[in-house]
């Protein structure tokens, strides 16, 4: 694969046939990824996890997908008990962790973080969240829980529901599913809506996108519900984000109206906004989504790290 010793950023860095690359790769790391099989490309490897804002899926999917594979990890889980608290800046960190580690996977508050990091590093740098902005391999496994469930991602009318503006997971996957042709539909309260930057760029490539506020019409005729959280810890003041608080929730009652086959995901955490009886219905595929994160981080560690310095 084409991926070998290559930065992920954004999605943008990756082409369509490198993401039909990525998932088909994905689909045969599945057996290796539940422990039916054993594989060791990175048996020699160092992983860096550098993680200076809270994770549960992404920093411990990704560690068991570098341990699936043999390889070995260093981990910053909590940026406070790091010399940043005696100032250290993080391109020196960075640079620092490039020399200890055969690649860095990193997750920041600040937008633009992860495209800093790739320029301190001279390892190749995974972005695994920088605020506001991407989420590139969120993208990746949100397609291969998709695909899993409709054998194609062409053509599917996906609704994102949420805080469109601040969600880093929807920013990554609009793209995506734009390459892939699919029919956008943007359900968010007024204050929440996808900022006009990523609205003109889906526009540019001739993206489909409807906005449709409503939730029980935009769900009518829809394959895939993709829910967010609000993400509280974005907004800079507290009354702005109270009054978003609770303005959507996905329960039984909403999805009468939906087809039988809607898949409901979500990259998870979630904070109210799908009731637990929803997790009982065939619509419920954000557990699945959240454990395929493990054979869609190994086929692309295996991809990126299996080999050469960045560039090589
Ligand atoms: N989906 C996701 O990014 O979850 P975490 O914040 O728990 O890593």
């Amino acid at each position: 694969m084409s991926l070998h010793g290559r930065d992920l950023i954004s999605i943008r860095d990756l082409s369509l046939e490198e993401i039909e690359e990525v998932l088909a790769a994905s689909r045969k790391m599945i057996p290796y990824a539940e422990g039916s099989k054993v594989t060791h490309p990175l048996a020699d490897k160092i992983v860096a996890m550098a993680f200076f804002e809270p994770s549960t899926r992404t920093r411990l999917s990704f560690e068991a997908a570098v341990q699936r594979l043999g390889g070995t990890c260093i981990t910053i889980a909590d940026a406070s008990v790091t010399s940043m608290r005696k100032g250290e800046s993080l391109h020196d960190s960075i640079r620092m962790l490039s020399s200890y580690a055969d690649a860095i996977v990193i997750r920041h508050p600040n937008e633009g973080s992860a495209r800093l990091a790739a320029r301190a590093s001279d390892r190749p740098v995974i972005n695994a969240g920088d605020g506001a902005g991407q989420h590139p391999t969120q993208t990746l496994l949100d397609l291969a829980t998709m695909h899993e469930a409709f054998e194609t991602l062409r053509g599917l009318r996906v609704v994102l529901l949420g805080d469109l503006k601040y969600g880093r997971t929807v920013h990554s996957l609009a793209h995506a599913l734009t390459l892939f042709g699919c029919e956008l539909v943007l359900c968010a309260p007024p204050s929440l809506g996808l900022p006009d930057e990523y609205r003109s760029r889906l526009e540019h490539l001739g993206g489909k996108l409807t906005v449709e506020p409503d939730l029980g019409r935009a769900i009518r005729d829809a394959d895939v519900l993709y829910v967010t959280r609000i993400q509280k810890e974005r907004f800079g003041d507290e009354a702005e984000y109270r009054k978003v608080a609770g303005s959507y929730r996905v329960d039984a009652t909403v999805l009468k109206e939906a087809k039988p086959r809607l898949a409901v995901m979500h990259p998870l955490p979630r904070a109210g906004e799908i009731a637990p009886e929803v997790d009982e219905t065939p619509h419920a595929l954000y557990f699945r989504q959240a454990f395929l994160a493990v054979p869609v981080r190994m086929a692309l560690l295996d991809a990126i790290v299996g080999g050469a310095k960045k560039g090589g």
